[in-house]
């Protein structure tokens, strides 16, 4: 038998994904019944894998026809087939197909279809699942029909594998026979007297497992999960004290809700929460928050009484098996469960946050059964809801329909609507008795089941959520919505599913050769960055915490804009464009906020939500010490973020070229902002300067300081900014600029006030001798002391080490990058000796407080080629929320939750860094600083209207322009300039040192 690795399945179709059969039965049936011929389904079953030619040769049994009438009758069979195929759809999928489709795509694996059917591509279009399949082999595209291995070899090369690195699924002996014959590993669906000679073999699609077909290629990280496949991450223990960090971290989601990865049985206590974006409520008093919605994908099992399941709080015996997947390739959760007692010998759950309709959730449960087992199912909503602050619920009505369940509520301080609905399909049991069971906050429905002949029970249930801010009927969208899902089944909705997954990995995907848990990790991030994000709208912000739980308030931090957009803007820069507009739909709450503290302008909120007000409360954390509220400045001092926005809108623009953002949004913006930071600086008459005083910087240990040097060159970045488009409206866009200075009060006297503060910002050079950056005035005089000593100065490890009373506030210990993160921002702004001078000097002091540290110095590490110290920073920062070993509440604030920050900058540095790509304003820049043992780091760019694909390794890079760019890329590989054109591909060769060798 050839052995792994396989690069590719070749799916059979009829009677492998589908059942064409009793069409092609009712067909054949037919044409005998005219032409008089004996047929019956025993000798229609002995047609199954033969071409139609064949089919209706043995049909005659004997009868001689002429060349012609053959011809005809087979057109007349294959008419009366089509007319029947007309009502196809994809209700005829077999149960597994989309699942084993997947799953081979998952393993990166390429998929085909080898069908000797001439109808099978109107049967994948009818079936709605064209998209999945990478090849199409079928009746037309060879001559001879299986049993020869024409077809399958057509296919692999159509996938350009060799036949040896393929796998076939079929269930017909002739098309086993075909496959071994290709010399492929031949999968068998049937009966063992049909397809018994394959190298496997299965009863239905639904039980191939490819798992047990290829030795599947896992890896442990560290002392936590196991990551497999390049795609999957494995948790195969149940340790309680990691519950909510191991529910954090199998997050679905889809940008619109996410769905923490907790067991169907699971309730409140056990952090189960579905997060929903744009449903902000402030119920407490201090802090508005998105809401938990409703559980309605709950799912209980008991037999006798006994519940089937893991007690999230109790040590899981020796003898009961639980292992938790995260497949992040296609957003799905799965749990295997196997209780080492009673008649439920196997549960195989899986749920995924749909990418295709965002309002949806879908949840399979197969449960493994001695058949005739009576099984009490309880399955619907459960509305007492994990919430952070307060009871975002005032009010929630139940509604009980034959076919769905739903909860309608209006939120407590906006009363806001909101609905969930569910509904549930049973395949493989009989119900005896149904009940609806309907508590506070709770209704379910309660179904005593018999498990069929086959052992295997199957349990579908979708749960659907809408609010007011989302359409005008909330509770008539999710019912409606519950309702069309449930009808269309779980394999259906996977497919689509799955097809819009494919579509962000083509762009997002950073693929390594050559390290499988790095390559893990890195989509792992990519996953979470991308589930975070509203790429649907253009009103919403990005969370730091994303949506796997409402820490952070579900707002958008700098974070956003400095961690999160750059691989937006580098992959789909209409999603960057999206959360800039939503910058500019919150300008007035930004002006809001300049307004209360005394300032023109906006200053934008330091947490952002809806409006664009601030959401940072005045005492953010408590000292665990006394129990006294800490009052943190991060709302009214951390001036950075305005400047962030305007440095972002600056590059963004630069990226893809979006003039008309600048006129119709942008401009608004930088001068907004410009407007903000002429009344924030101080003017000194004796130095002549204007100064940047008491504020906070990125390193949030040190509040209240001068003169912070991100601050400062960012600030001079957004000036410069609205100077220049200013001047850039006023002569190319008049009109646009005239309507601004209406709507704003603008005047030229206030852009020379910007240009005058631009000019005499002071500057913070760095030192001659030693090249160093002050990162805010007098802090080169504060004790000068390591992190590792500094912590034992603790009283209790959960003390906050900030202002103004935290261990490293008179101390040089940082949070986390602050002038080192200026290098990110503004990467040309510093010779090399000052960058490497400043890394060396703050990195052994910053205690990486902070999941945005790390990254940040690997990153610029990976730059200046000090790639083991880069490797090792990138995996500790990357893997934060795998090892989920961060504690969930330090000071007692629940900050737990996806470090969505930490994940937007793996993309970074796995691009940016160690692919050393630059994007100039008119080229791009690519060197690249592999680690040791990545063979080549591939993945896409989007420059300025173009599309290019990069593969490269540490001495070469291949660059292939998409044949849609309307513009050559111009390419700087070691100062070797070459330029690309639409569809064509370039490769540059090096040597380690930089020089070049070929083109
Ligand atoms: C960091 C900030 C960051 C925030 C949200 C804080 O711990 O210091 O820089 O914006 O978390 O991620």
């Amino acid at each position: 038998m050839p052995s792994a690795p396989c690069r590719a399945v070749i799916f059979d179709l009829d009677g492998v994904l589908t059942e064409t059969a009793e069409y092609h039965y009712l067909g054949w049936q037919r044409l005998a019944d005219e032409e008089g011929l004996a047929f019956d389904r025993q000798a229609n079953e002995a047609l199954r894998g033969l071409s139609r030619g064949e089919s209706l040769q043995a049909l005659l049994g004997g009868r001689e026809v002429d060349p012609d009438t053959f011809a005809a009758m087979m057109a007349r069979k294959n008419g009366y087939y089509v007319d029947s195929l007309q009502d196809m759809s994809p209700a005829d999928l077999l149960p597994g197909a989309i699942s084993l489709v997947i799953d081979a795509k998952r393993r990166g694996m390429r998929v085909a279809i080898g069908s000797s059917s001439k109808n099978a591509r109107f049967v994948l279009d009818k079936l709605q699942i064209t998209g999945l399949f990478d090849a199409i082999a079928d009746g037309d595209s060879v001559e001879r029909a299986k049993p020869a291995p024409d077809l399958f070899l057509a296919a692999a090369e159509l996938l350009g594998v060799p036949p040896a690195d393929c796998i076939v699924i079929e269930d017909a002996a002739a098309g086993v026979d075909a496959a071994l014959a290709a010399g492929m590993i031949a999968v068998g669906v049937g009966p063992q007297e049909r397809v018994g000679h394959a190298h496997h073999r299965c009863n239905t699609t639904r039980d191939v497992d490819l798992t047990v077909v290829l030795q599947p290629v896992e890896e442990r990280v560290g002392q936590g999960p196991t990551v497999a496949d390049g795609w999957v991450v494995i948790d195969d223990h149940h340790d309680p004290d990691q519950v909510v960090n191991v529910a954090t971290s199998h997050l679905t989601g889809n940008g619109y809700l996410g769905y923490r990865g907790t067991l169907p049985e699971w309730r409140s206590d056990a952090t189960v929460g579905c997060t929903v974006s744009d449903t902000w409520d402030n119920a407490d008093g201090k802090w508005a928050e998105l809401c938990n919605v409703p559980n309605a994908l709950y799912c209980r099992l008991e037999h006798l009484g006994e519940a089937i399941t893991v007690d999230a709080e109790a040590v899981l015996s020796d003898r009961d098996l639980l292992e938790r997947r995260l497949d992040v390739r296609y957003g799905r959760q799965h749990r295997i469960f196997g209780p080492s007692t009673g008649p439920v010998a196997r549960l195989v759950g899986e749920r995924f946050a749909s990418m295709d309709q965002r309002h949806l959730l879908a949840q399979r449960q197969r449960i493994f059964a001695t058949p005739g087992t009576r099984l009490t199912v309880t399955t619907g909503i459960d509305g007492q809801v994990w919430s952070l602050n307060g009871d975002h619920f005032a009010f929630m009505e139940p509604h009980i329909h034959e076919d769905a369940l739903a909860m309608r509520m209006n939120t407590t301080e906006r009363g806001l609507p909101i609905a969930v609905a569910h509904a549930v399909s049973i395949q493989g049991g009989t119900v005896q008795a149904e009940r609806i069971d309907q508590k506070e906050r709770e209704l379910y429905r309660v179904l005593d089941i018999e498990v069929g002949g086959d052992g295997l029970l199957v349990i579908e249930q979708v749960m659907t959520v809408h609010s007011g801010n989302d359409v005008d009927y909330p509770l008539v969208s999710s019912l409606e919505l519950a309702r069309e899902a449930a009808a269309a089944g779980y394999e259906v909705l996977l497919a689509r599913h799955a097809l819009a997954w494919e579509a962000l990995w083509k762009r997002i995907d950073v693929r390594v050769t050559g390290d499988l848990a790095t390559q893990t990790v890195l989509r792992y991030n990519l996953y979470h960055a991308v589930i975070a994000t509203p790429m649907h709208a253009d009103h919403l912000p990005i969370g730091a915490r994303g949506l796997s739980c409402q820490a952070y308030q579900g707002a958008a931090f700098w974070d956003q804009e400095v961690f999160n957009l750059p691989m937006w803007v580098h992959t789909f820069p209409e999603v960057a464009r999206n959360v800039l507009v939503y910058r500019h739909k919150t300008l007035d709450g930004a002006r809001r906020k300049a307004a209360r503290l005394g300032y023109a302008g906006a200053y934008y909120a330091w947490i952002s939500g809806d409006t664009g007000d601030e959401l940072c409360p005045d005492f953010f954390f408590r000292d665990v010490l006394t129990g006294r509220p800490i009052r943190n400045h991060f709302n009214d001092w951390q001036m950075h973020i305005s400047p962030d926005i305007a440095v972002t809108i600056d590059g963004y623009v630069r990226a893809t070229g979006d003039a008309a953002f600048v006129a119709e949004r942008g401009a608004e913006i930088a001068f907004e902002v410009a407007r903000f930071l002429a009344a924030f600086v101080h003017y000194r008459v004796h130095d002549g300067h204007y100064h940047l005083v008491r504020l906070l910087g990125p390193d949030e240990y040190h509040e209240n300081v001068d003169d912070n040097v991100f601050s400062l060159e960012q600030s001079r970045v957004a000036l410069a900014e609205a100077v220049q488009l200013y001047d850039l409206l006023r002569s190319d866009h008049p009109e646009v600029l005239r309507a601004l200075e209406e709507q704003l009060g603008l005047t030229d006297a206030e852009r020379d006030l910007w240009a005058d503060v631009l000019a005499r910002l002071v500057e913070v050079e760095p030192d001659p001798h030693t090249h160093l950056l002050e990162q805010f005035r007098g802090y080169f005089a504060l004790e000068d002391i390591s992190p590792e000593d500094l912590r034992e100065r603790l009283q209790h490890p959960d003390e906050y080490w900030g202002w103004p009373n935290g261990i490293a506030v008179h101390t040089q210990v940082t949070k986390q990058p602050d002038v080192v993160q200026l290098f990110i921002s503004q990467p040309e702004l510093y010779d090399r000796a000052t960058i490497e001078a400043n890394y060396d000097y703050y990195l052994p002091r910053t205690q990486h407080g902070s999941s945005l540290s790390r990254p940040m110095y690997a990153l610029v590490a990976a730059r200046l080629g000090r790639v083991a110290e880069a490797e090792r920073l990138f995996l500790r920062g990357a893997t934060v929320d795998l090892l989920a070993d961060s504690h969930p509440a330090p000071g007692g604030t629940f900050i737990g939750g996806i470090h969505i920050a930490a994940c937007g900058a793996t993309w970074q540095v796995a691009v940016l860094g160690f692919g050393g790509l630059h994007v100039r304003d008119d080229h791009l820049e690519i060197h690249p600083h592999l680690p040791e043992g990545w063979e080549r780091l591939q993945y896409g760019v989007a420059v300025r209207g173009c599309w290019v694909d990069v593969d490269a390794s540490n001495t070469e890079v291949v660059l292939t322009a998409d044949p849609d760019n309307p513009a050559e890329v111009a390419l700087d590989v070691h100062g070797q300039r070459v330029a690309v054109a639409a569809g064509e591909r370039c490769s540059v060769s090096f040597d380690l040192g930089g020089e070049l060798v070929t083109n």
